[in-house]
């Protein structure tokens, strides 16, 4: 079943939420038979996927192509767009492109910070919004955790505050610490998925990637539930020792 924002929306305090990034049909497709509420598809696609060192290198174009890919793979599961860095300053600019990840098959849209006014004019223009607060890694100088001295939480709890009255239906909280994404789940009234962010939050997301241990690196707080990137190395180590060996058949 295809869940609609409002749906999302809905299950606060009542059903934690299991989000999952995807990037391909293929990985959609074993996300939508597992039963996850959501797919992002998320801007990490850059590091993971593409072999950039940071997620600015992510354009219009990228998000458009990835979340076609989601959509092939996944026709029944609510797929969250990332706005791409830059995309998404200006109110009248952030609805072209929303618009555009939309009709690539999203069916809501995540951007990083504190940007009430576009939150409010894609939502006034019936774009769903998912929020993000706590480490916003397009614009963070590194991936350190955020949201430690009584200053900067309060910065984040107002932050959250914001997100949710400018009429996000949820909002994503990165690498912060347990306590706060406890104090932000409490204090507003849409879900908040963590990452990096304890177990206090009405959901959580994961980097698919990082997930499946298909990467190189990982973050601090990343969890692995399987390690397919050593599959693939000694799958593809024992057909090259059959070709070379003459064994293959
Ligand atoms: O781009 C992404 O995958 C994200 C998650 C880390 C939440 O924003």
């Amino acid at each position: 079943m295809k869940y609609s924002a409002d749906d999302l929306l809905q299950k606060k305090s009542k059903e934690k939420i299991a989000v999952l990034t995807a990037y391909t049909t293929p990985i959609a497709r074993c996300l939508e038979q597992a039963g996850v509420a959501a797919i992002l598809v998320g801007d990490t696609v850059g590091m993971v996927e593409m072999g950039f060192s940071s997620t600015r290198d992510v354009t219009m174009a990228h998000m458009i192509y990835h979340i076609g890919a989601v959509r092939r793979g996944a026709p029944e599961t609510h797929i969250i767009g990332d706005m791409p860095y830059n995309s998404d300053e200006i109110p009248e600019e952030a609805l072209r492109n929303a618009q555009q990840l939309i009709e690539a098959g999203a069916d809501s849209v995540k951007l990083e910070g504190p940007k009430f006014d576009v939150i409010r004019h894609l939502v006034a223009h019936g774009i769903p919004v998912v929020g993000h607060t706590g480490l916003t890694p397009q614009t963070a100088a590194n991936f350190k955790q955020v949201g430690k001295d009584e200053d900067d939480a309060q910065r984040l709890l107002d932050d959250a505050q914001g997100i949710a009255e400018a009429g996000a239906f949820m909002v994503v909280l990165e690498h912060i610490p347990d306590g706060l994404a406890q104090r932000i789940t409490a204090s507003i009234s849409i879900p908040t998925i963590g990452i990096g962010a304890g177990t206090a939050c009405d959901g959580q997301v994961l980097v698919i990637n990082d997930a499946i241990g298909m990467g190189d690196k990982w973050p601090p707080f990343s969890r692995q539930y399987a390690y397919v990137g050593q599959t693939i190395r000694d799958a593809a180590k024992e057909y090259v020792e059959q070709v070379v060996s003459g064994t293959f058949k």
